[in-house]
């Protein structure tokens, strides 16, 4: 039965599609303004606690369930206990969720994109507010008025999708060699992007802001529990996508080397690209002479308008490094959105032994489907809100919960022993202590902290029926992950 699985090419073609799944738009858009708004360079100490105290362990965590079950989420969590079955689909129907929104934030870059050569979405800093608000999304001002479908979305969502089925339904071989041109073509843009940046006016004034420590924000545990956020978000863990993606191992591949080396690379991404947007920020801020503070906006704003407008304001060639730079975002996210939909299809055959050729597509039909109302002029509201709710308390319960299965149900040390016997670099006793101990206190606490500014504040100045309905969501999918639990295999 395990002879039969389907399998990567080589060892780096795993290495590539779990760097692919983690290096994405939250790369280039999160890390630099989260560093920035906890610290400067003093955040780099907590996030690299994070990285070795649970990003790391969880890693090694995940790509030893997959790699040892051959299986992925629902069916992987099922040999680890019988009960667990239903964790797996949570997190699958979780991913589900992500990869309808993700792929509507590519759409907007598909969009721009496309502009960028004509620099259709303005030249000034308010013109891009009014292509990316007004133009583009058409912002119904509310996320209960959903108002009419914004067609050029709508394509580029369409788009997106047809991108993620051509790169999944020839199987995990040739996805193993499309990865490395969607890992290796945003690192090169990448570079030309900090090239550029550091040799542009007012470049040094935003790498001040970006690196200059402010050591007292350690004392504050909103710093401790951002940086333990970030890296779970930019790792891609606990969404199923590195159980899949392990399970298409040989079973003696070498477990700790691999969680190190992607890690690492992804990590190194994050801390590269800040280079380029800080330093463009620098001299952003420069031109319309104002302080850099005042330029730096966060998330989605930071992509889609600001960075933009810099680009616009470039001496030379703006539509060249408009065209790179959404192209970058493309290359960077693609990879990312195919490991969203990987584990959703990956889980169906392996539960039912149902044929991909029919899983595959019919799952991007339903994504595209489900992504439809994020294409209305409300859809903006809720990309925001979903993303709220999977990655905070979605994203966080995953992780919990596969903690506590695996460090006390099926034994730390024991699937240690596995990881050991199959890795160069051997894991010691500690590796215990932060999965049963660490890694789960950190996730409940922020969990639990989460949810008490939610219920106290609501989400981000949305109504507080946004909130309930963003509670139920996660409630619902929790029911839906027991029933296909409770539902008969096919597969022998
Ligand atoms: N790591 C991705 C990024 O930085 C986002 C992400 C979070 C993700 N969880 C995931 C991607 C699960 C794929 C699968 O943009």
């Amino acid at each position: 039965m395990a002879n039969d699985r389907e399998r990567w090419g080589s060892r780096s073609s795993f290495i590539f599609a779990a760097v692919g799944a983690a290096i994405g738009l939250g790369n280039v858009w999160r890390f630099p303004y989260i560093t920035y708004q906890n610290g400067g360079g003093a955040f780099l100490i907590p996030y690299f606690i994070a990285l070795i105290t649970a990003g790391i362990p969880l890693m090694i965590l995940e790509y030893a369930v997959g790699q040892k079950t051959q299986g992925a989420p629902p069916v992987a969590l099922k040999k680890i206990w019988k009960k667990a079955e239903w964790i797996g689909w949570f997190a699958v129907v979780l991913v589900f969720i992500l990869a309808t929104y993700y792929a509507t934030i590519m759409s907007w870059a598909v969009n721009y994109f496309y502009h960028s050569f004509t620099l259709a979405w303005g030249r000034t800093g308010g013109e891009i507010n009014a292509f990316f608000n007004q133009a583009l999304l058409g912002k119904s001002g509310s996320p209960g008025i959903l108002g009419g479908i914004q067609w050029p979305v709508l394509v580029g969502l369409a788009i997106t999708w047809i991108l993620i089925y051509l790169a999944l339904f020839k199987g995990v071989k040739t996805l193993g060699k499309i990865v490395y041109f969607t890992v290796g073509i945003p690192w090169l843009i990448l570079i030309i992007m900090v090239v550029r940046g550091l040799t542009l006016p007012g470049a040094v004034e935003g790498l001040n802001f970006y690196l200059t420590p402010d050591f007292s924000v350690l004392l504050q545990p909103k710093v401790w529990l951002a940086a333990y956020g970030q890296i779970f978000f930019t790792l891609s863990l606990a969404m199923g996508t590195l159980i899949v993606y392990a399970s298409y191992m040989p079973e003696d591949s070498d477990i700790s080397a691999n969680a190190f080396m992607t890690s690492l690379a992804n990590c190194g991404t994050s801390f590269f690209a800040g280079f380029a947007v800080f330093s463009t920020l620098g001299y952003l801020a420069q031109s319309m002479g104002v302080s850099v503070p005042e330029v730096t906006t966060s998330g989605l704003g930071l992509a889609f308008v600001t960075y933009p407008t810099a680009i616009n304001l470039l001496p030379v060639a703006s539509q060249l490094f408009g065209a790179l730079f959404f192209l970058l975002l493309l290359t960077l996210g693609i990879d990312s959105a195919f490991s969203q939909v990987e584990p959703v299809v990956g889980s169906v055959v392996d539960k039912w032994g149902l044929n991909k050729k029919w899983v595959l597509p019919s799952i991007c039909i339903l994504g595209f489907l489900v992504g439809i109302p994020y294409t209305t002029r409300g859809g903006f509201y809720w990309v925001d809100i979903m993303d709220h709710f999977v990655c905070t308390y979605g994203l966080t319960l995953v992780g919990f919960l596969e903690c506590i299965v695996i460090g006390y149900i099926f034994g730390a040390s024991e699937i240690r022993g596995y990881i050991n016997s199959v890795s160069d670099v051997r894991i010691g006793p500690w590796w215990d202590v932060f999965i049963k101990v660490i890694t789960p206190i950190v996730l409940g606490v922020s969990f639990v902290m989460q949810f008490i500014k939610l219920v106290q504040k609501g989400y981000s100045g949305y109504p507080m029926w946004t909130a309930f309905t963003g509670i139920g969501l996660v409630i619902v999918l929790i029911i839906i992950s027991f029933v296909f639990s409770t539902r008969k295999g096919g597969n022998p």
